[in-house]
């Protein structure tokens, strides 16, 4: 594993390669990426005029080229499983009705802190990720699944989701939902569940969630940094992607780096050939985001 970018020293690795902006690409800057300097970093969210001007086979069409090259990315789920994101996408795209796109953002793995960081400090990557999932299986709503319990996530994700709807740039309305912070309500048949009204636990029954999830819609839930990726997938292409790591592991991949260690942090990684290499850097986000133990908020739920 070679470490190509670490949260504090962005800036001069950005110099180092061209392979940057990925997602850590800003993150030593304090606070998050308001969507100004999102756009300047990373460029505007890349959705077709198909998208908005009603012509909906012009947009079947364009839905069908992005999961394409999400699928050419070899882009994988980085919620666990290592699910290829675009076969998910495909199959819920092909169910029944309008679907649902649910981010997991909850991160239920006590020791893992990077998708905390990501949310923190480049929330609108993530939420340009939402949209263009959204885009690319015909859904008209999303959820953004964190813990609800931290409140200073929750309100940070809430202000850029109103600074997209000022802009009008967001195609479904994106709502954001507080769990329980247990390790496995982040499963996504326990997410499924708590959003359908039920306990935040795992079922692990059919039916299967990209057949009937939320409200029985076909629903992709996707971990919040496969989402991201996706985001740079669809502006960069599959290409690009594919620049880092290896054929059967392409990209690169945010990794925790904590305990008995001069400098814990969040690490942006990526495979090269057989040979594994880390070097440790802080990022102080990730630092700050092992604070979510309010058990009596646990089931804050927004709006629902
Ligand atoms: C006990 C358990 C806990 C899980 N916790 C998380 C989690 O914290 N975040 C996450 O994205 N996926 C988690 N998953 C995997 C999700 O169920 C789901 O597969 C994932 O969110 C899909 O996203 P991906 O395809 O982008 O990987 C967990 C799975 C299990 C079995």
């Amino acid at each position: 594993m070679t470490i190509v970018a670490t949260a504090p020293r962005l800036g001069h690795l950005e110099r180092r390669t061209r392979r940057l902006p990925r997602l850590l690409a800003g993150a030593a800057d304090r606070g998050p990426a308001g969507l100004n300097q999102h756009e300047r970093r990373f460029g505007a969210l890349p959705l077709p005029e198909a998208a908005w001007n009603g012509d909906r086979a012009a947009a079947r069409r364009a839905a069908s080229r992005l999961i394409a090259e999400v699928e050419r990315s070899g882009l994988a789920g980085h919620g666990g499983a290592g699910f290829p994101t675009g076969r998910k996408l495909r199959s819920v795209a092909a169910g029944a009705g309008p679907a649902v796109i649910v981010a997991n953002g909850s991160e239920g793995e006590p020791a893992s802190h990077k998708d905390r960081l990501l949310l923190l400090r480049a929330p609108h990557l993530v939420l340009d990720g939402i949209t263009l999932a959204a885009f690319a299986v015909g859904a008209t709503e999303a959820y953004l699944v964190v813990h609800g319990t931290d409140s200073r996530l929750i309100a940070g994700l809430e202000g850029a989701i109103q600074a997209r709807d000022v802009a009008g740039i967001d195609l479904v309305p994106i709502q954001v939902v507080g769990i329980g912070d247990r390790y496995v309500a982040s499963e996504q048949t326990a997410i499924v569940q708590y959003l359908n009204g039920g306990p935040g636990l795992p079922t692990f029954a059919p039916p299967r969630t990209h057949e009937r999830g939320v409200a029985n819609r076909p629903t992709a839930v996707n971990n919040i940094e496969t989402l991201a990726h996706l985001a740079l997938v669809a502006k960069y292409g599959h290409v690009w992607f594919r620049e880092a790591g290896v054929p059967a592991a392409p990209g690169t991949t945010l990794v925790t780096v904590s305990g008995a260690i001069e400098r814990p942090g969040a690490l942006a990684a990526r495979r090269r050939g057989g040979h594994h290499r880390t070097r440790a850097s802080g990022a102080p986000g990730a630092q700050a985001a092992t604070s979510h133990q309010d058990e009596a908020a646990r089931r804050r739920r927004d709006g629902r």
